[in-house]
């Protein structure tokens, strides 16, 4: 949650610095959109200036136009979710205290304390942020000290919570200060020019050269250099990696909105999740994976912990992990686990799913869980993020930057990387024969070419989204992996259209569910495979009877070749026949595109819905 993003470069006073940290914050909106601010240091003693609106990047980028500021060579800009304080101009960052400014992704946990001590010290706040203490503080720090980097060390050592914090002073014109402790910060490495940011995205049309900081680290940019220390300023390093996407991937290439495009990457971040996955002899190799093929042979229960649509794709490894490898599979949201004791050791194998990496609660859980003694693999999608970092081991999902606030292709690329785990673990374990896991491999890697049927054939549904635009609640029954993909497609209906949207267990519906039905009641059944286990596709045909009965308005997904769904659905959209456990891969992308539609229809910002961040790295 923020968007942070920092420049420093040129020695001469120009627009450079404020075009490339509006260009980064264009690029991190999605992280929270509740407003924005900039802050510019000009040489020559030109000093600082600043410039922050309530509301979206769009309203800061009016109010510059409107008042201009001088130009500069170091700056740094903020777009804010909301945490203390309403998103009003005075809340926004930058926040000024003397001659600094500074910005700030997290909570300070600390603050009334520390804010009680500065009142009492006769410091003046104007805003209702904790964030603005750490300004104070470091404004007192650099006053004692002179120094900007010393001063910040100081500053982190006494905040508690989670920040970033990136700092400049209108007497510095080549630097840029920052600190990370639990929220994310990464360095890119230009010629004569350096940037800071959130994520990669924030300089990714800059340079693909990056440097990942650790934890509790302070960065000292200036034009030529970047210095990295511990809190307590001893030296410390960061990694240097190549980034493996460039701009284009974080443009919308043409679609309407991101979550369309995303939608339409899918096909491609499947194929790219599987890619590289097997040796010569057809073995699946998971390389990523830094955990002893004899610890991974003697583990008697996995645990997922993940947080919304990350913890419906843990939902779908569990029924394939279970089948494939018979070892227990429990799904847990993140932020349940730790408070609950949960009952994990040596032999269990944690499996935590985030997109970013840098989701608050999956990452104390997976703390928690390697304090208990339990291994930890991370499925993640963002190299150089805190979770996999802090895991035993990690497999990457390749599915570029997903921009949008909702999550589409990040979450094919999370079950694609989930069953490899089963596979890889069936593998080791010997609970398949190899020529059943080819099988099932060739399978998948036939899943993108199948996705591109399903996205060809969306028209149907579009049409179907237009006409629904209107109604207060749309429901969605699934049921074995379709439960799950019921779930997923409410998800992205209440997030994108503000409407009531309830995934259920088909087999659910007569234990209450099914008093929710009234004439007209739109509701989708993510239907089993006729060819799949024996008498789940009937019993799923019969609950399409009973609220039909009802008057419900059915629109069925099911697969090519189904004809026994089309007497009672009101619309089919067919997808291609797969083999059961993989057929989440398909079956979510028409909820998605419906959710996306239909929000569409309704004149909603599907790529920025309210209230929400991409990444929620508070608790
Ligand atoms: C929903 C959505 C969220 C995320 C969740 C976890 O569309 O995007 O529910 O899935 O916040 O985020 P990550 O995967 O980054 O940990």
């Amino acid at each position: 949650m923020c968007g942070i993003v920092g420049y420093v470069g040129t020695q001469q006073a120009s627009t450079r610095p404020l075009e490339v940290v509006l260009e980064g914050l264009r690029r991190l909106e999605y992280r929270g959109y509740d407003s924005a601010g900039v802050a510019l240091v000009a040489p020559d003693g030109g000093g600082l200036s600043t410039a922050k609106k309530a509301g979206k990047l769009a309203n800061l980028v009016g109010e510059l136009q409107a008042h201009p500021l001088p130009v500069a060579s170091a700056a740094i800009g903020h777009t804010r979710w909301a945490t203390h304080g309403a998103p009003n101009d005075v809340n926004a960052h930058p926040h000024v205290a003397g001659p600094i400014a500074l910005i700030h992704n997290g909570i300070v946990e600390n603050f009334a304390v520390l804010k009680a001590e500065l009142l009492a010290d006769g410091v003046q706040f104007r805003s209702e942020t904790d964030t603005e203490v750490a300004a104070h503080l470091l404004a007192r720090a650099y006053a004692e000290t002179g120094d900007l980097s010393a001063a910040m060390c100081g500053v982190a050592r006494r905040l508690e919570g989670t920040f970033t914090l990136l700092a400049v002073h209108a007497d510095l014109p080549d630097v840029v200060v920052g600190a990370r402790h639990d929220s994310p910060l990464v360095v890119g490495l230009g010629e004569g020019e350096n940037f800071l940011g959130s994520d990669v995205a924030a300089f990714i049309a800059h340079t693909r050269d990056a440097l990942e900081l650790g934890q509790d680290q302070v960065v000292t940019l200036s034009p030529d250099g970047v210095e990295v220390t511990d809190f307590f300023g001893v030296p410390a390093q960061g990694r240097r990696y190549r980034v493996d996407w460039d701009a284009a991937a974080a443009e919308k290439g043409g679609f309407a909105s991101f979550m369309d495009k995303e939608i339409h990457d899918q096909p491609q971040a499947v194929g790219d999740t599987l890619l590289g996955r097997t040796d010569l002899a057809g073995n699946l190799v998971l390389d990523d994976l830094r955990i002893d093929e004899s610890v991974l042979r003697s583990i008697d229960k996995i645990v997922v912990i993940a947080c919304g649509t990350a913890a419906y794709a843990g939902h779908v490894a569990k029924y394939a992990i279970e089948h494939w490898c018979r070892i227990p599979v429990e799904v847990e949201l993140a932020h349940e686990f730790r408070y609950r004791d949960p009952v994990v050791g040596p032999r269990t194998l944690v499996v935590a799913i985030s997109q970013s990496g840098e989701t608050m609660d999956t990452l104390m859980a997976v703390r928690h869980a390697r304090e208990q003694g339990a291994k930890v693999l991370a499925i993640c999608n963002t190299h150089g993020s805190t979770i996999p970092r802090e895991s035993d081991a990690v497999l990457y999902t390749h599915a570029g930057p997903e921009i949008a606030v909702a999550s589409t292709k990040a979450f094919l690329s999370q079950i694609t990387a989930a069953y490899l785990l089963g596979l890889y673990l069936a593998q080791l374990r010997g609970n398949k024969f190899p020529d059943e896991i080819a099988e099932t491999f060739d399978q998948l890697r036939a899943m993108p070419e199948r996705i591109q049927t399903v996205l060809d054939r969306a028209d149907a549904v579009r049409k179907a989204a237009r006409e629904l635009a209107d109604v207060p609640s749309v429901l969605f029954l699934g049921r074995h992996v379709g439960f799950p993909v019921a779930l997923e497609g409410a998800l992205k209906l209440k997030e994108l259209a503000y409407i009531h949207a309830e995934g259920f267990a088909a087999g659910e519906l007569k234990h209450g569910p099914i008093a929710l039905i009234d004439e007209g009641q739109p509701v989708f059944v993510v239907v089993p495979s006729p060819r799949g286990r024996d008498s789940l596709h009937s019993k799923v045909i019969s609950n399409i009877q009973e609220i039909r009965a009802r008057g419900a308005r059915t629109l069925v997904i099911a697969e090519d070749g189904d004809d026994a769904v089309e007497a009672y659905a009101d619309d089919v959209f067919y997808v291609p026949q797969c083999p059961t456990l993989l057929s989440p891969l398909l079956a979510t992308v028409p909820l998605q595109v419906f959710a996306c539609e239909l929000a569409t229809a309704r004149g909603l910002d599907v790529d920025q819905p309210r209230n929400l961040a991409k990444s929620v790295t508070v608790e």
